[in-house]
């Protein structure tokens, strides 16, 4: 028989632990394996109950909340995000309290019935910023706190113990049985390894969920995965802020970068031309990177700082070469908004490289404005010029100057 752990008052832990997973997603590696957050608050007049469980873990979870309650005493299901580490146990949860109702935000809605098979949708209500719940003494507020990291996640304050429900908000892929930050070992690197996987390409919908926490006071945050906040909210707050705010230090000029893969310093040749192109722009700023001596984390760091992005490849075997897939994978873990792309390379015979990539910049939501650059072997002295001119109405084209986006 498992055990709810008491937290903090009236609030009970009912998560739980899976130290043995590896890999998270795809595309995480949990070196300490994880937890699945999950919580509940008595209250004089009944229980509510926030979150649940990825459901291979369903037994315990129930087991936690027999320890405490009976299911009739649950009035309240409250039900941050959807993604079915969270919402495994939220069908049969329902079943068993059966008079619970659900509070989730409204994106969530039109997501249930595939996540959640039957739940009764008289039992839902939607929920945003500014609406609460009065019950049994406890004040609880909505935050509305979307993309962090799927549309529909949404936070929530329990005011009378000023304790923030955060979703996956500062969560962290950590397992440690001693529950809070105080307590467990140092997790700093599965927080960041998680920010950078998890929030990174969210970062403006970041910055909107910490301007609406930052209105409250927080004794503890109440996360859905790794340890519980409850001595250094702080230093986690501020961590959020700094990863998630532009750097100042390029004085508001923008960045282009080049990043290009070469076997016969052919589209090496055609880089440098388009480099000298988005220099003679002075309120620009260029950088060049030959992709086979970049590893994903400076990657992510140049690609996260740059406005405009221009890649070059040749075509081996029809294809391009895998370290500019590695470039084009990464992206993933970017927040592209507002920023442009374009794409250039030499070849032999056939040439796909290059209009793969720009594919997969379109597909991926960069602004493409300009038509590939493609040099057939060696480039002439024209054919450089070309290159030139395409790199400086890049430049001006990540300046500002305006184009229609047709292709
Ligand atoms: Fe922990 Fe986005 O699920």
């Amino acid at each position: 028989m498992n055990d709810a752990i008491k937290i903090n008052k009236n609030l009970y832990y009912i998560g739980v632990s899976d130290p043995d997973i590896r890999t998270f997603d795809i595309i995480m590696k949990t070196a300490n394996g994880t937890t699945y957050n999950a919580y509940l608050l008595k209250t004089d007049e009944g229980v509510i109950i926030f979150d649940t469980v990825k459901k291979e873990f369903s037994q315990e979870f129930f087991e936690k909340i027999e320890s405490v309650c009976k299911y009739e005493d649950i009035k309240y299901i409250i039900m941050h995000h959807l993604e079915p580490d969270h919402s495994g146990a939220l069908a049969e949860l329902a079943s068993k309290a059966k008079d619970a109702k659900v509070f989730i935000s409204p994106q969530a809605r039109p997501m249930l019935k595939s996540i959640a098979g039957n739940l009764e949708l008289e039992n839902l209500e939607n929920v945003w910023t500014n609406k609460e719940l009065k019950f049994g003494g406890k004040t609880i507020k909505f935050l509305s706190t979307p993309n962090l990291h799927w549309p529909e996640t949404m936070s929530s304050y329990l005011s009378e113990d000023q304790v923030l429900f955060s979703g996956d908000v500062f969560g962290s892929h950590y397992f440690d049985a001693r529950l809070f930050d105080d307590l467990v070992g140092d997790f700093d690197y599965a927080f960041k390894y998680y920010y950078d996987h998890i929030m990174r390409p969210f970062k403006t919908d970041v910055l909107n969920a910490l301007r609406l926490y930052e209105k409250y006071d927080i004794d503890m945050i109440c996360n859905l995965h790794g340890p519980i906040i409850r001595k250094n909210s702080k230093k986690y707050i501020d961590a959020y802020y700094k990863w998630s705010t532009k750097e100042e230090r390029l004085h508001g000029k923008k960045v282009v970068s080049i990043f290009y893969v070469t076997s016969y310093k052919n589209t090496k040749d055609m880089a440098d031309s388009i480099y000298n192109g988005i220099e003679a722009n002075e309120s620009l700023i260029a950088n060049i990177y030959d992709l086979t001596a970049l590893d994903e984390q400076n990657m992510l760091s140049i690609l996260e700082e740059s406005t405009g992005i221009l890649i070059g490849s040749p075509t081996i075997n029809g294809d391009v070469p895998k370290p500019v897939w590695e470039l084009l994978s990464c992206m993933m873990l970017l927040e592209k908004k507002g920023k442009f792309g374009g794409c250039f390379g030499s070849y032999g015979w056939s040439g796909e490289a290059v209009d793969m990539m720009q594919s997969r910049l379109k597909a991926l939501k960069f602004r493409v404005p300009l038509a590939p650059q493609k040099v057939k072997l060696i480039p002439t002295k024209i054919e450089l010029l070309n290159c030139y001119d395409f790199g400086y109405e890049f430049g001006e084209i990540v300046n500002g100057k305006m184009v229609e986006m047709t292709l």
